[in-house]
């Protein structure tokens, strides 16, 4: 089993999948992030697939074209996001269909998007968390996985709520990640729709 990492930030869900021992064999980056040293230091190939224009120029299926060349190359099976800063066009799950995984820091389908604990804290909601998903074409929409929720403290920022969230992300994705990959394992490497 070979699983692609996709990564745009520090990189710290990264490193909770890497810890884990999960068999990551690439990680893609967007940009130069601090994502491609926890990749260096643990010895996996990183691809830095520059994403240039952030205007309305951006050519998303010539980009995720790319992205899917990158992953292609290490072979993956499995491709997991881990704060990738860019929504990718339908290449990527038409190649590994059902196969796309993503963490979300909110409890989906409640605030989607980049901005997911800004909304909720700007929301005045008492309990957030986090989403673990198959990522499908519309954004932060694929069948749930797994959530866990996270109380809102009084007093919070963004950054205070968001590193309280990522403390349950790095337990909770790589246990479901591993879940994951297991039982495409124990199929054969087939996608889960055989049987019921
Ligand atoms: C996580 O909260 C993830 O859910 C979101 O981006 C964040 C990545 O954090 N999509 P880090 O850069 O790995 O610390």
């Amino acid at each position: 089993m070979r699983i692609g990492a996709l990564a745009s930030g520090t990189g710290t869900i990264l490193e909770s999948l890497v810890d884990a021992g999960l068999p990551i064999s690439v990680v893609v980056v967007d940009r130069a992030c601090g994502a491609e040293k926890i990749a260096e230091r643990a010895g996996i190939a990183v691809e830095r697939v520059v994403r240039s224009r952030f205007d309305e120029g951006f050519d998303r299926g010539a980009y995720t074209d790319l992205v899917v060349a990158a992953l292609a190359r290490h072979e993956v099976d499995v491709v997991v996001m881990a704060g990738y800063g860019t929504v990718l066009g339908p290449s990527i799950h038409e190649r590994w269909a059902g196969r796309v995984l993503n963490t979300h820091p909110a409890l989906l389908p409640s605030f989607k998007g980049w901005h997911a604990v800004a909304d909720a804290l700007a929301a005045g909601v008492k309990v957030t968390g986090c989403t673990v998903h198959l990522a499908t074409l519309e954004v932060d929409d694929g069948p749930i996985l797994a959530q866990e929720a996270v109380p809102v403290l009084d007093g919070d920022t963004v950054e205070t709520l968001h590193e309280r969230i990522k403390q349950v992300e790095r337990r909770l994705y790589p246990r479901t990640v591993r879940a994951f990959v297991d039982t495409l394992d124990a199929r054969g490497g087939r996608p889960g729709d055989e049987g019921t």
